[in-house]
């Protein structure tokens, strides 16, 4: 049976490009309050889509508002389908997110964010392409795929896609524990596809995130914006606050200056370093990726050492500031200056947020400066470790033998998927982030882009991986 859906993928590749081509259309922003609306479009798009397959049940769940600044913003549905509902089978749970990144023409795109081109190079580009919509589209085409081909699913199937990830997953995770005894109840494994190979050539399965802690350091002071040859050296100026204050964060080489941080992280053993053997990656694809040869750490070691499982901080941006062309001689009456931290076991988000609120607190006394400055953290997602010894990493590491003729790497990832440590700790169930896309899909980036054979053969790879999860042996 495995090899009819492999077929049925590899003939129908063109009519899941235009399943892309619909879903990449639809610019689902959900940073922006302005392109809300698209991001509930989204949605619509998903249920239409399951609906059509005849996911036996598609619902919603409401997670409420969001107050954006001050003002109420509905948040997106959370989309639940099954696809089955076979008691003898084995219930996999799939999460992705509809949300995309914001895209402009102006940030340097060579084409239209939300147009679908494919390059001669048979590359997929557009927003979302690689992140997250080909993979949670890929799921789409698995569903497909049987119902058109009159096939059983090896497995039953339950979806959640939420369309607020890249925004911090606002209102999810109370659904997920209200929910946990009910929709989620017959969950066997989670598996999500929102992650990228480490290279270019090779699968991985991955089996660690990075979390996130996100703030806003706002300092205040004079009722408006100044001229700086009146005002100039006479009062205290906003911006020279926050610079002090940033530039007391973190070092040009990477390392955090908040006391205690480091306190929290997990010692590395030897056997964890032995993990670091022989993956599958060069110093010349991080260069290749940052488009330059900036790297900190001299061996491939550290870097991915650095990336996923030590602390990061990295400075985002600066709010009120004058960043336009040319010379304006203003003093910015309130700036907010936005920083993250990227978090490892064993840090507790709570911790983190009160160690970096007393060090910024102590460091802005020692400016004597008479400003205002509050300090609050945005959001924070916490980072996940799984064991990947379980059947589900077993099933689909014999997945993607089959289907690219390779062992995976084992990985882990520097970025960050909040839901992930809910589902595992909600539900009980293991997690499995089994990746479609590669490591220079510029995901987050312009000209992001899925390749034509990372979908294809992605597809052909979550079906097999609902195959081999059927066939193992009962545990
Ligand atoms: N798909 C990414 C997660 C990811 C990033 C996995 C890099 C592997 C490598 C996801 O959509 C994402 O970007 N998440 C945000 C979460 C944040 C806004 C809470 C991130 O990591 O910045
Ligand atoms: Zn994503």
């Amino acid at each position: 049976m495995v090899d009819q859906f492999l077929e049925y993928v590899e003939k129908h590749q063109n009519d899941f490009i235009e399943r892309l081509r619909k879903a990449v259309a639809i610019p689902s922003v959900s940073s922006d309050p302005n392109r809300r609306q698209d991001v509930f479009r989204m949605s619509e798009f998903l249920i239409d889509e399951l609906k059509a397959l005849d996911a036996i049940n598609v619902e919603t769940r409401d997670p409420g508002q969001q107050d954006f600044h001050g003002t109420p913003l509905p948040l997106p549905p959370i989309v639940l389908a099954t696809v089955g509902n076979d008691p003898a089978k084995k219930t996999i749970l799939v999460y992705g997110h509809y949300d995309v990144q914001p895209a402009l023409m102006e940030d340097g795109w060579d084409t239209d964010p939300f147009t679908l081109v494919e390059d001669e190079q048979h590359r997929l580009l557009g927003r979302g392409s690689s992140d997250d919509k080909g993979p949670v589209l890929g799921w789409i085409n698995v569903v497909e795929a049987h119902k058109s081909l009159g096939l059983e699913m090896p497995v039953n199937l339950k979806f959640c896609l939420e369309g607020m990830e890249e925004s911090g997953s606002e209102g999810l995770e109370p659904i997920i524990h209200e929910e946990a005894d009910k929709y989620f109840k017959d969950v066997d494994s989670v598996c999500i596809s929102d992650n990228y190979w480490l290279g270019t050539t090779k699968p991985c399965l991955t089996y660690g995130l990075r979390g996130v802690s996100y703030f806003h350091l706002t300092v205040q002071g004079p009722a408006r914006d100044l001229h700086s040859g009146v005002f100039g050296g006479t009062v205290h100026e906003p911006m020279t606050d926050l610079f002090a204050l940033m530039s007391k964060l973190v070092t040009p080489d990477g390392k955090i200056l908040v006391p205690g941080i480091y306190d929290q992280v997990r010692p590395l053993t030897d056997t964890e370093e032995k993990t670091y053997d022989n993956l599958a990656f060069e110093m010349h694809e991080l260069h290749d990726a940052v488009g330059s040869a900036i790297n900190i750490h001299d061996s491939v070691r550290h870097v991915l050492q650095h990336r996923w499982r030590h602390p990061s901080l990295s400075l985002h941006g600066v709010e009120g500031a004058f960043y336009n062309p040319g010379d304006k001689t203003v003093v910015p009456a309130r700036v907010v200056g936005k920083f993250s931290i990227r978090t490892v076991p064993d840090m507790e988000l709570d911790k983190v947020t009160e160690l970096v609120t007393k060090y910024v607190n102590d460091e802005f006394k020692k400016l004597n400066s008479k400003n205002t400055m509050k300090i609050v953290c945005s959001h924070a997602g916490n980072h996940w470790l799984a064991s990947p010894e379980h059947w589900s990493y077993v099933a689909a590491a014999k997945a993607v033998e089959r289907v690219y003729k390779v062992k995976p790497d084992l990985t882990r990832e520097g970025g960050s998927i909040p839901i992930t440590l809910t589902f595992q700790d909600a539900l009980k169930r293991n997690v499995l982030l089994l990746p479609m896309g590669r490591g220079d899909d510029g995901a987050h980036s312009i000209n992001e882009k899925l390749d034509r054979s990372n979908y294809v053969e992605g597809t052909k790879l979550l079906g097999t991986y609902l195959y081999e999860i059927a066939a193992a042996k009962p545990e």
